[in-house]
């Protein structure tokens, strides 16, 4: 059956959203404030690069399943189930996230709701949110307890956005449980496709939903930050810390994902996540049981400044280096430089005198709006010509397929540094290179 639907938020999240609900065959409109991102979007183009995005936005726009506006009044009139996917980032100088533009939504949709409605929050907030703007979305629409807000968190992961929207491996909901509502059915029919498919499917309260999404990015960045801690013990012992992530991978309670040690975990996600959690923690009076996660926090921003380190190690100083830095995006298949590890190691080394030559396959953009005074070269090649150390930040492709030999007589010095331990040390020492890896000896 199809739904009409509108989704608040046309960015990462909410594009997404958008699109593969029109996939399962809604009427979907997408809704935003910013007039150039909608003006893109409707001409079928992404905003920001991720695989596979673009084709199921122009497939759906063409079926006539998918539209955008900026129009609250239009969302409104056209739609009675409202998905909420704006951006959630940290307050400055705090560790709390920022609700402003969640409440918005809220505050300029409910005065207009006058049918029976539904509001699925999808973006991470603070345990609590979702309680707050029920009661706040009941006070502000005319049609009062008509209206539900309901948490459906959202797992998806930048460069499988839509696989994890369409197939993901769990749909959790949060519904208020003092509300006789609707939400779990409309879910049901919205999803039903997936859960066709046998999605699990988990209906819980509304703090529960929320805790959700913020203890399973707590515990991935706790996976990275501990192997990335015990890298730093296998480079005082001189053991092979991705030897020791393989064998300790083996056992199914561990398992090998996100066990990949480097320069640590950035992006839009995981670092404001973690940080939010600790100081809702804290507002709740539970703040003990997070402290752990500052630990994390540490740990991660600990490896940027080794990486760091060995390039100064690399280059005896940095001061009139020249360093080749490959990647910028905080992991590949993404253009996202969001805290991320590459760019800030990137920037670090040249405010301490060297001159850095930049190059990503896709975030050349973003990393120059975000970083306008680092060198930005047209190819790998290009960055690493003249460079006394090449530092590899980002794991793409294209930088694993890259040969000693097509840098052989381009490099001033045969040093490289593989920050996210994605190279073949054999075939780079192999070749008369130097080579060094994080946690690796
Ligand atoms: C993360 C979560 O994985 C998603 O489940 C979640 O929905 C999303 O945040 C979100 O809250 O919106 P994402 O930020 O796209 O997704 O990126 P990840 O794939 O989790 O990678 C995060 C960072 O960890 C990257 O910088 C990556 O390079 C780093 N990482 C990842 C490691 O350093 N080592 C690993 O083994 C894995």
């Amino acid at each position: 059956m199809s739904t009409r639907i509108a989704v608040f938020g046309t960015g990462y999240l909410g594009a997404t959203h958008a699109a593969c609900m029109a996939e399962l065959g809604h009427e979907v409109l997408g809704v935003d404030v910013d007039a150039a991102k909608l003006e893109k979007l409707a001409a079928g183009e992404v905003p920001f690069y991720e695989p596979g995005l673009g084709e199921v936005l122009r497939n759906n726009i063409d079926r006539g399943r998918l539209k955008f506006t900026s129009s609250y009044e239009e969302a409104a009139e056209f739609a009675d189930v409202f998905f909420l996917g704006v951006g959630t980032p940290q307050k400055k100088g705090e560790f709390a996230a920022d609700m402003v533009y969640v409440d918005a939504v809220i505050e300029t949709l409910a005065p207009l709701l006058t049918k029976p409605s539904v509001i699925f929050g999808k973006s991470t907030v603070p345990v609590g949110t979702a309680e707050r703007l029920g009661k706040r979305a009941r006070e502000l629409a005319p049609i009062g307890d008509g209206v539900e807000v309901a948490w459906n968190p959202e797992f998806l992961r930048e460069g499988f956005a839509v696989q994890d929207t369409l197939h993901p491996d769990r749909l959790v909901l949060g519904v208020d449980r003092n509300v006789r509502g609707r939400a779990e059915s409309v879910a049901r029919e919205v999803y039903a496709e997936l859960l066709d498919e046998e999605i699990p499917f988990l209906v819980t309260d509304l703090a529960t939903a929320e805790l959700v999404k913020a203890s399973a990015n707590a515990f991935l960045a706790t996976k990275i930050s501990f192997i990335n801690a015990i890298s730093e013990v296998c480079e005082a012992a001189g053991a092979d810390v991705t030897v020791l992530a393989d064998a300790i991978g083996h056992d199914v309670r561990i398992g090998r994902r996100f066990l990949n040690a480097g320069i640590g975990f950035g992006g839009g996600c995981l670092p404001k996540d973690i940080r939010a959690f600790m100081a809702r923690a804290g507002e709740l009076g539970a703040d003990q049981a997070l402290t752990f996660l500052r630990e994390v926090d540490n740990i991660n921003m600990r490896r940027r400044t080794r990486m760091v380190e060995l390039a100064r190690e690399a280059c005896g100083s940095l001061l009139g280096a020249r360093v080749a830095v490959l990647g910028a995006a905080f992991k590949p298949d993404s253009d996202d430089v969001r805290d991320s590890p590459a760019l800030n190691v990137a920037g670090q080394i040249q405010l301490q005198g060297a001159a850095v030559n930049v190059y990503d396959p896709k975030a050349m953009d973003n990393s120059r709006a975000l970083f306008p005074t680092l060198t930005y070269s047209a190819n790998a090649l290009e960055a690493c010509e003249g460079a006394d150390v090449v530092l590899v930040l980002t794991e793409w492709l294209e930088f694993l397929k890259l040969q000693p030999s097509d840098l052989d007589s381009v490099v001033r010095n045969k040093v490289i540094v593989d920050g996210r331990n994605c190279l073949s040390p054999d075939d780079w020492r192999g070749a008369g290179w130097n080579y060094r890896g994080l946690g690796r000896p």
